[in-house]
């Protein structure tokens, strides 16, 4: 495992235009994707974590802008670019979106055709993005869906989106993110819509699938318990910024935030929902001024100031 950055962002802002005044969806976020790693994005509705993500696959739609700020990707053997320079709807672009990086999303559906087949959907993956007959396009996406768990894939290729189940659909999604052998996945909450059990073999799947696979992943909750199960690296938000980065050992044995203590406060136990609404209760808004953040012991780093860091950790 090594510790180079696949993906290094810096000073993101992306702001949403409307009648009533522009709105600033990332305040200016800093964070670092690892090669080799899983990188998860924590934090409650509406604190820009879909952004982030969009922001990096250039998907950003109108009224959304991104208006300043760098992520530089650097896939292995390559030299470094940056995402938000590259020209739009140039070969570089569409080799980006799908080939290098791949992203799956809560709600299969938005992934896939209803009317087209699962061999179809599977196969047109791999054919938009390499250059392969259609036989061996075909070839490549059964045993895609044999190691992703469809059982029968020969005969289920053949099926619609209909008749398969919401778990087995994430997984045809997870196969079609896979196929072209990115080198980031992005995960945006693609267990949320499934039920408990699914989810569970969903995130074991992904896990799985990320060691044989040798992708870096992004994976975006609002659940700790999540990210407890699945992250090496954690990068939790809020309102647009980002709060506290830390391996998941440093933010799960010693938050610095406030914030984050109090999320993990909020983790749902036999005597407690969980809810994260809670988690507003336990904070004041002198905690979450807007700080820049800076680097600690061990390279956890916090957005506080530093007299308000214990001094052990400074
Ligand atoms: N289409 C849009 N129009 C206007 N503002 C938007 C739009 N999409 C996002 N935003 C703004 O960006 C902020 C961050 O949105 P984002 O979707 O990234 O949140 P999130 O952290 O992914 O939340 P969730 O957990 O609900 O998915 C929102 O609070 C909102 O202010
Ligand atoms: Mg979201």
């Amino acid at each position: 495992m090594t510790n180079r950055n696949l993906v290094s962002i810096h000073d993101l802002h992306v702001a949403f235009d409307s009648e009533l005044g522009t709105t600033e969806a990332l305040k200016g976020i800093d964070l670092d994707i690892k090669h080799g790693r899983t990188t998860a994005i924590v934090g409650e509705s509406g604190s820009g974590k879909s952004i982030t993500a969009l922001a990096m696959m250039r998907l950003i739609q109108r009224p959304g802008r991104v208006t300043s700020g760098q992520i530089l990707f650097t896939p292995a053997g390559k030299e470094t670019i940056d995402v938000l320079q590259i020209p739009d709807n140039s070969d570089e672009l569409f080799d980006l979106r799908g080939g290098k990086m791949a992203m799956i999303f809560q709600e299969p559906m938005t992934a896939l055709s209803p009317v087209h087949t699962i061999g179809d959907q599977v196969t047109e993956a791999i054919l938009t993005h390499r250059q392969v007959t259609k036989a061996e396009a075909f070839a490549r996406a059964c045993e895609m869906l044999k190691r992703v768990g469809i059982n029968d894939a020969e005969q289920r290729m053949n099926q619609y989106p209909f008749e398969f189940s919401g778990g087995m659909r994430q997984r045809v999604v997870i196969a079609m993110a896979l196929v072209c052998d990115p080198e980031l996945l992005i995960c945006d909450e693609p267990t949320t819509a499934l039920d408990v059990t699914i989810q569970a073999e969903i995130l074991a799947l992904i896990r799985e699938l990320k060691s044989a696979l040798d992708t870096s992943v992004l994976f975006i909750t609002h659940d700790l318990a999540v990210v407890a199960q699945l992250a090496d690296d954690v990068v939790v938000m809020h309102r647009g910024r980002v709060l506290e980065v830390g391996t998941v050992r440093q933010i799960l044995k010693r938050p610095v935030h406030p914030y984050t203590q109090a999320l993990l406060a909020a983790i749902p136990t036999p005597a407690t929902t969980g809810r994260l609404d809670t988690v507003a209760e336990l904070l004041t808004e002198e905690n979450l001024l807007p700080y820049p953040l800076v680097t600690i012991k061990d390279d956890q780093k916090v957005a506080l100031p530093i007299d308000q860091i214990p001094e052990a950790l400074r």
